[in-house]
């Protein structure tokens, strides 16, 4: 069984990450930690228990975490997952806010991995304040996780959010830095151009929503809007080669529940620029090892979109 620790900002794309996980039978997520992000962490909170209730599995614990990153101001992506961050498509029986646990996310995350030492494998798809935090006030953590996956970043200059500067990263550079440079336990990034580079086609979302299930309704619904904005010509200006289905937290999760998910990647070095007036938030690829770092990440370079295929469609099963 392959144990999880989810930490999320629950827009539309990371609703897409749990369903994906909570579909495998050999995964169990023994907690999901919110965090600011796309929306505040109270609708962070109320879009993870949306998704748990659709799924049937409200058994799993969620905790609230960081409202704001380490330094700056808060950054949001409501223009793209809508103002609740789930496409504004409200469910007038959603389970409130206060369904989470009391714990807060960072002690939960510190707990349930000293739980289970060497078991646990971190799957970020949001800003990675609560992950920084979580290692200030325990060190030895990332030395007890089994593995981190990282939606974030990118690898050339081109941001999605900042000049240079893809959402998750630029959302809390300090803590995007913390976290590259502390967690020395096998990390698997996929950058934002590689998932652009990975998108999936439009018809293939077509048949993947037409699904006959209440799953399938719930993502149609919550979705709507993001296809919406990736469709309009500005978003689409913005995409690496055109538009298509792009489920970036998917890739994530996707690595960690499949172990053959991944087929080439880079193993390299990186930092996140904090000071550059433009690049402040942008991943650097330490390419000539000039850091001389010891600890490499491994950046996803090509993936088995046919296995991704499956994963997604099970989702929605
Ligand atoms: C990332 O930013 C968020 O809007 C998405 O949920 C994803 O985690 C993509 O840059
Ligand atoms: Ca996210």
């Amino acid at each position: 069984v392959k144990k999880l620790l989810v930490d999320v900002d629950c827009g539309v794309d990371d609703a897409q990450a749990i369903m994906m996980a909570l579909a495998v039978p050999d995964v169990q997520i023994l907690g999901i930690t919110c965090v600011h992000g796309n929306v505040s962490v109270e609708n962070v909170c109320k879009n993870v228990l949306r998704v748990l209730k659709v799924c049937d599995q409200m058994e799993i614990p969620v905790f609230r975490g960081a409202s704001k990153p380490l330094l700056g101001d808060v950054l949001t992506a409501s223009h793209f997952h809508g103002i609740d961050g789930l496409g504004d498509a409200p469910d007038p029986n959603a389970p409130g806010e206060e369904l989470a646990q009391e714990e807060g996310a960072v002690s939960a995350i510190i707990r349930i991995i000293d739980e289970h030492p060497g078991e646990v494998s971190i799957v970020a798809t949001a800003p990675l304040t609560n992950l920084a935090l979580a290692v200030r006030l325990d060190p030895t953590l990332p030395q007890k996780l089994k593995s981190l996956y990282i939606m974030g970043g990118n690898t050339d200059s081109r941001g999605n959010t900042t000049m240079c500067g893809e959402f998750n990263f630029a959302a809390d550079p300090e803590a995007a830095y913390i976290v590259l440079n502390d967690y020395l336990c096998p990390t698997y990034i996929a950058c934002w151009e590689f998932t652009c580079l990975s998108k999936l086609s439009w018809e293939f979302c077509d048949v993947w929503l037409a699904q006959d299930t209440d799953k399938a309704r719930f993502m149609k619904k919550i979705f709507q809007h993001s296809i919406d904005m990736c469709n309009s010509e500005r978003i689409e200006k913005e995409l690496v080669s055109g538009t298509g289905l792009i489920s970036c937290d998917s890739y994530a999760m996707a690595a960690a529940v499949d172990d053959m998910f991944i087929i080439e990647s880079d193993h390299k070095a990186v930092t996140v620029e904090l000071t550059g007036k433009h690049t402040r938030g942008m991943m650097v690829v330490d390419h000539l090892d000039l850091l001389e770092k010891t600890h490499k990440v491994h950046i996803m370079k090509k993936v088995d979109l046919e296995r991704f295929k499956k994963l997604m469609m099970n989702a929605l099963k």
